[in-house]
């Protein structure tokens, strides 16, 4: 077998050892720095999360990695620490200017590689080449559930910024699930074949009312035509400190302290 026949059946390059421990299907060491914590967007990705991803649907030749929803920019900054090329898209400019500062900032790898889309990701497979994409990994709005009062925790309000096209303007759940359908649809042009999408998302609960969003989510993509690979469970117990007895004395309540990482592939 060649070195390059060789390469091409890697699914990525992590040792036995992380390849062991990176395939637990929970995730439950992976928590936000403290400068993340510190920055102003309501939802952020933890950087760690996105390059463990990357290093375990990746190989090095993977250089493209999409985010339709980039918000601060996290996955952009995992990709060019690892020397790939991200592109993001993200309706608001004040994350939009946010993330170019982050990646300003950090440039392990001298140039400028990524590119910033101030658009919707509707916009996709308009600006994207169809199968020009190695990976993609995102964060879509929670519904509109930011601009909901928070019963559980009382703190303020915090939402992005409610600009024109931001999909968590979307009152109607399906009518949110089907514009997230549309974009994802854009998201399968661009992917190439046999490439990852990861989606992060959680469950949803508005009173007494529970929506299934990663089932919601996974079976609009499976209608897309990705194959719905697996799950994993990203456990956030490190992050969430403010559990309480919910619903108590009358109706038993969750305390969510977990995320889903939805795995999808093109075929
Ligand atoms: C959950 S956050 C993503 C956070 C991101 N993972 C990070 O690390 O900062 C979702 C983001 O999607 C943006 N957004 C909402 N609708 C959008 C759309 N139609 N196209 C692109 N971005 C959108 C919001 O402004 C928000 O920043």
């Amino acid at each position: 077998m060649s070195d390059v026949a060789r390469k091409r059946k890697r699914a990525n390059e992590l040792n036995g050892s992380q390849w062991t421990k990176y395939s637990i299907s929970v995730w439950s060491d992976i928590r936000k720095s403290a400068e993340e914590r510190s920055l102003k967007h309501p939802a952020m990705f933890p950087e760690s999360l996105i390059t463990r991803l990357i290093q375990c649907f990746t190989t090095s030749d993977d250089k493209v990695i999409l985010d339709p929803f980039m918000g601060s920019g996290t996955t952009l900054l995992a990709a060019k620490n690892m020397g790939r090329h991200g592109i993001g898209f993200e309706t608001n400019r004040e994350y939009v200017e946010l993330a170019e500062t982050r990646l300003s900032q950090q440039s392990l790898f001298g140039e400028d590689d990524y590119e910033i889309h101030n658009a919707s990701a509707q916009e996709i497979p308009n600006i994207l080449a169809p199968e020009s994409a190695d990976f993609c990994v995102t964060s879509p709005p929670y519904w509109n559930i930011l601009n909901q009062k928070r019963t559980a925790d009382n703190k303020e309000i915090r939402n992005y910024g409610n600009i024109d096209g931001d999909l968590s303007l979307i009152d109607n759940y399906h009518e949110f699930i089907d514009a997230l359908g549309l974009i994802f649809q854009g998201v399968y042009k661009v992917l190439k074949q046999g490439k990852y999408c990861i989606v992060n998302v959680m469950d949803l609960r508005k009173g007494s009312r529970f929506y299934p969003f990663h089932s919601d989510l996974a079976r609009k993509m499976e209608d897309i035509g990705f194959i719905f690979d697996d799950i994993i469970i990203w456990d956030r117990r490190l992050d969430y400190n403010n559990l309480r007895a919910l619903g108590y004395p009358s109706v038993f309540r969750l305390n969510k302290v977990h995320e889903f990482l939805l795995i999808f592939k093109k075929p």
